[in-house]
């Protein structure tokens, strides 16, 4: 078995915690994949909240769920995930949440995730975490501006309580070509 890359583990991970029924959040839905992943675990009873700033990448995603049957679980939204507390009721608490930071390929590359914006999402997210639940964050840095969100990110999960969060990187060590590492937050 080959070790699996930065975003397979991502869903490796999330599937341990992710049971039907629960809230999660897809942070940046670009081409639906996650979104679609996600909305298989919640089941008809569980609910996926998918933020994109792109119009057109949540109308791919919504065909995709159409198409999958699972539309119905999954509320698509047209607006930054910094502003997710707006969608969250205080008390209110998530199973998971991915991130896939940098932009989507295939689409406008200079419509980037940025550090500010993803640690005010990042920061809602674990505030709402529910205990045992992970924040996934797959960090593509290769783009100019990643180097400095990569930094920021890693900054703050590093200075992330250890009582309160485990936090695992994973990430190939010896591979050109800047690949993506996965930072995985889970709540104790
Ligand atoms: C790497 S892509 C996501 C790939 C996606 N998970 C998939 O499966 O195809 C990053 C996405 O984040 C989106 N994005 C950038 N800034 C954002 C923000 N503040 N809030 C929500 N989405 C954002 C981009 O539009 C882009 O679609």
């Amino acid at each position: 078995m080959n070790l699996e890359p930065a975003l397979k583990y991502s869903h490796t991970l999330l599937r341990t915690v992710i049971t039907q029924g629960d809230t999660v959040v897809d942070a940046t839905v670009g081409n639906g994949n996650d979104t679609v992943f996600l909305a298989s675990l919640v089941g008809i009873t569980g609910h996926v909240l998918g933020f994109d700033v792109q119009q057109q990448a949540l109308d791919n995603t919504a065909t995709q769920l159409t198409l999958t049957g699972m539309i119905n679980r999954v509320q698509l939204i047209h607006n930054g995930h910094e502003n997710l507390a707006q969608y969250l009721a205080p008390q209110q608490r998530i199973a998971a949440a991915i991130f896939n930071l940098g932009y989507l390929p295939g689409s406008n590359k200079r419509i980037i995730t940025h550090s500010d914006t993803t640690l005010k999402a990042l920061n809602t997210c674990l505030s709402h975490l529910r205990r045992g639940g992970i924040v996934a964050l797959v960090v593509y840095y290769g783009h100019p501006g990643g180097e400095q969100e990569k930094a920021a990110v890693l900054e703050a999960v590093k200075a992330l309580d250890q009582h309160q969060y485990q936090v695992l990187q994973y990430s190939f060590i010896n591979q050109i070509h800047q690949p993506p590492f996965l930072l995985a937050i889970q709540k104790r």
